[in-house]
């Protein structure tokens, strides 16, 4: 490499810009008599007044990214923008919720500041839970601010067991994967099929494969892009990155709608034990019908149909570390759980769906756990409350 090029090299690594002419020429003169090394133009350079404001900037926005990443929502108002666009992308998210004529329920996979899960729980009837760990976003502050009785909150990094579990037991009519499956140790693709297959409809923004270091395990993005195909994908729109420096930055993101095209189904039951058909032989899993209109829960082995009721199981609530509602709202939703000759309040068996716990299958069997008071003690032993 000639000496000019390696200067102009060192002046876009350090001050993110082209060096004079004046300069190049004085640094050339300089290291090719001898007089300096190219180590010294790097101290130069490094300890530049310049090189530092930069680094500061570049810090300050690294700091400001963890602290809003979306818009900040409280009681229906935007009090605050985050750096990438939130509204643009909801606008399509709300434009496909309309289509549903009954309540929903959603799951917003690293939620971050809880935009999302937010302005769903104000447009719509259902069940919104977001899961987010990061105590940066202060996710449970501002679910408390907000006071709303439909979103609960999983504060859980999931990885990808921990997503094929809850797989297993549980189904949602929209996911959330916005920007977070790129997060995930584990093969991107496998993140995305287990996602799309716990769900009618996913969500899923990625970023954009020549995004840089700024950008988490952006060194994936090209050996594992996501195939779509079979998931009937759906572009929405396009929004910029807003992520790193000035080039980064403008890179567009793409928002996709997906589909489920398989059987919907849960896989075993919510107390824990072996797959259905593992059981009971194949096809004895239960199927999930939905469409915009209904969705019931079709029991093969038992020849029952029934409306699936929104929310999720209050153990697979607490085994995935629920923190909102709060433990002292949980054990109120227990005092006033209404009760009509219960026989099992497993906490398998009781539906959380933010504002009251709806006991099911209470016709099965007598079980020991069948007073409130028995469920309490019961958490309490069990270390889940
Ligand atoms: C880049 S932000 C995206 C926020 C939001 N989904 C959006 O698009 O506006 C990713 C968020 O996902 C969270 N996250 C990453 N991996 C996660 C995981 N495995 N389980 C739960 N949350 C995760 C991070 O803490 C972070 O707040």
């Amino acid at each position: 490499m000639t000496t000019r090029k390696s200067i102009r090299e060192q002046y876009l690594k350090f001050l993110d810009r082209e060096p004079e002419l004046d300069d190049l020429d004085f640094y050339c003169t300089e290291i090719e008599n001898n007089r300096i090394h190219l180590d010294d133009l790097i101290s130069i350079l490094k300890n530049s007044d310049e090189c530092i404001a930069l680094l500061k900037n570049e810090i300050g926005k690294k700091n400001s990214e963890i602290s809003t990443y979306n818009d900040i929502r409280i009681n229906g108002k935007t009090i605050s923008s985050g750096y990438r666009d939130s509204e643009k992308r909801y606008d399509e998210i709300f434009k496909f919720c309309k289509k549903f004529n009954r309540p929903i329920s959603v799951l917003d996979l690293g939620a971050a500041e809880g935009y999302f899960t937010f302005r769903l729980s104000e447009d719509f009837s259902g069940v919104f839970i977001a899961v987010e760990s990061n105590p940066q976003r202060k996710l449970l502050e501002l679910c408390e601010k907000n006071n709303s009785k439909n979103i609960l909150l999983l504060d859980k990094q999931m990885n990808l067991k921990h997503l094929k579990n809850l797989k297993e037991v549980q189904h949602f009519d929209i996911i959330l994967a916005l920007n977070v499956i790129h997060h995930f140790d584990e093969p991107f693709q496998d993140v995305l099929e287990t996602l799309v297959s716990m769900s009618s409809f996913c969500f899923m923004e990625h970023p954009n494969v020549l995004e840089n270091d700024s950008t988490k395990n952006y060194h994936r993005l090209q050996s594992e892009t996501l195939h779509l195909e079979k998931f009937k994908p759906q572009l929405l729109n396009k929004t910029q990155s807003g992520l790193g420096n000035s080039i980064n930055k403008k890179l567009d993101r793409t928002l996709w709608l997906l589909e489920n095209t398989q059987p919907k189904t849960i896989d075993r039951g919510w107390r824990g034990t072996s797959k259905y058909d593992e059981q009971f032989g194949p096809d004895s899993d239960i199927k999930i019908k939905s469409n915009f209109d209904e969705i019931s829960v079709d029991y093969g082995l038992r020849d029952e149909k029934r409306n699936w009721i929104p929310g999720i199981d209050l153990r697979t609530f607490l085994e995935n570390n629920g923190v909102y509602p709060t433990n002292h709202e949980i054990l109120k939703l227990i005092d006033d759980m209404v009760l009509d000759n219960a026989q099992d309040l497993g906490p398998h068996n009781l539906i959380l769906n933010g504002s009251c716990l709806f006991p099911i299958d209470q016709n099965d069997k007598l079980d020991d756990v069948n007073t409130k008071e028995k469920l309490k003690d019961f958490l309490n032993k069990s270390g889940l409350l």
